[in-house]
């Protein structure tokens, strides 16, 4: 963790704060002494969480209520946190919605329910903390959550991927427009962190988990706490010159499932004596 005070007379605003990696990121945040604004739609989750983090660090957490799909909510949401904490140094863009589904399933609904939340959501937060900011003259660090298959794309979370991607565009974008504003822009792609939220829709029966974690050479999951150090740090004074970053942090999954070999991991010492033997005797033919 950082020092202790890193954030302190800081504003941090993060967005699905009530719950899972939101809330672990908060609760860093106001460890290290930021006054924290958590959003989501569920107001009573987000007043309970408020008031569990404030009472082990001892810092004010607001809740605000806010649909990110919707332009008006957040537009609402922006003016509160002003009213209520002033314009934010800090800005966490960590709502998301997803499921896994094969595509042939998806309704026009269900793909426009998730870009919704993911790519107009982070835009809308964006674009509005933005222009406030910018009226203000106040610079600030924003970051996205977004995931290992932004990049290399995934089956059967098709919107995800294509919405995690189009975030990752903007902040890449917006990392080279407004930083003459004092704005920063980075983006984390964790890979696979056991939460509530996100394993009950993309391992609704738990048979997954098992897989991910041969696949992972650091041999498990990732925990809140380990996102939350990543993020407070990129988000902290401490990497004022990291911007326009895209930070994979997934102990190695994402190589380890593009290295054609890597399944290799399998084969024991005898079968290697086995294999080098027979490589040698093929020696110069
Ligand atoms: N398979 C296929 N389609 C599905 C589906 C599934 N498992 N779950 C939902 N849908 C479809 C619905 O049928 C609906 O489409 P339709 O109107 O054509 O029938 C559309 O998606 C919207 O679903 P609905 O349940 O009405 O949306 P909601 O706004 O109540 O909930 C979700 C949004 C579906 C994203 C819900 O999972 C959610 O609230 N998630 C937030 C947290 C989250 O996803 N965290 C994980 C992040 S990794």
């Amino acid at each position: 963790m950082l020092p202790l005070n890193t954030f302190k007379g800081k504003v941090a605003f993060i967005t699905g704060g009530g719950t899972g990696l939101g809330k672990g990121m908060t609760t860093t945040l106001s460890m290290l002494g930021a006054e924290c604004v958590i959003s989501s739609r569920k107001l009573d989750v987000l007043k309970e969480t408020a008031n569990e983090i404030t009472s082990q660090t001892g810092n004010k957490v607001h809740a605000i209520q806010c649909d990110v799909r919707d332009a008006d909510s957040v537009k609402n949401a922006v003016t509160e946190l002003i009213q209520v904490a002033g314009h934010p140094d800090v800005v966490i863009n960590n709502a998301a919605g997803n499921f896994i589904s094969p595509s042939e399933r998806l309704s026009a609904n269900a793909w426009r329910t998730i870009t919704d939340i993911v790519l107009n959501g982070t835009a809308y937060i964006t674009l509005e903390v933005g222009k406030e900011l910018i009226k203000a003259g106040k610079g600030a660090a924003f970051l996205a959550i977004t995931t290992i298959y932004a990049e290399s794309g995934s089956g059967f979370v098709v919107p995800s991927a294509s919405a995690k991607a189009g975030v990752e565009a903007m902040y890449k974008s917006l990392a080279g427009e407004w930083g003459r504003y004092g704005m920063r822009f980075n983006v984390i792609q964790p890979g696979p962190i056991k939460t509530k939220g996100a394993f009950s829709r993309l391992d609704p029966t738990g048979e997954f988990a098992g897989d991910m974690v041969t696949r992972i050479p650091c041999g498990r999951l990732g925990t809140a706490g380990e996102i939350a150090n990543l993020a407070t740090y990129l988000c902290s004074d401490y990497a004022n010159w990291v911007s326009g970053a895209i930070i994979r942090m997934d102990g190695g999954e994402y190589v380890f499932m593009a290295g054609e070999f890597n399944n290799l991991k399998k084969v024991t010492n005898n079968q290697w004596d086995i294999m080098e033997k027979l490589i040698r005797k093929t020696k110069g033919s």
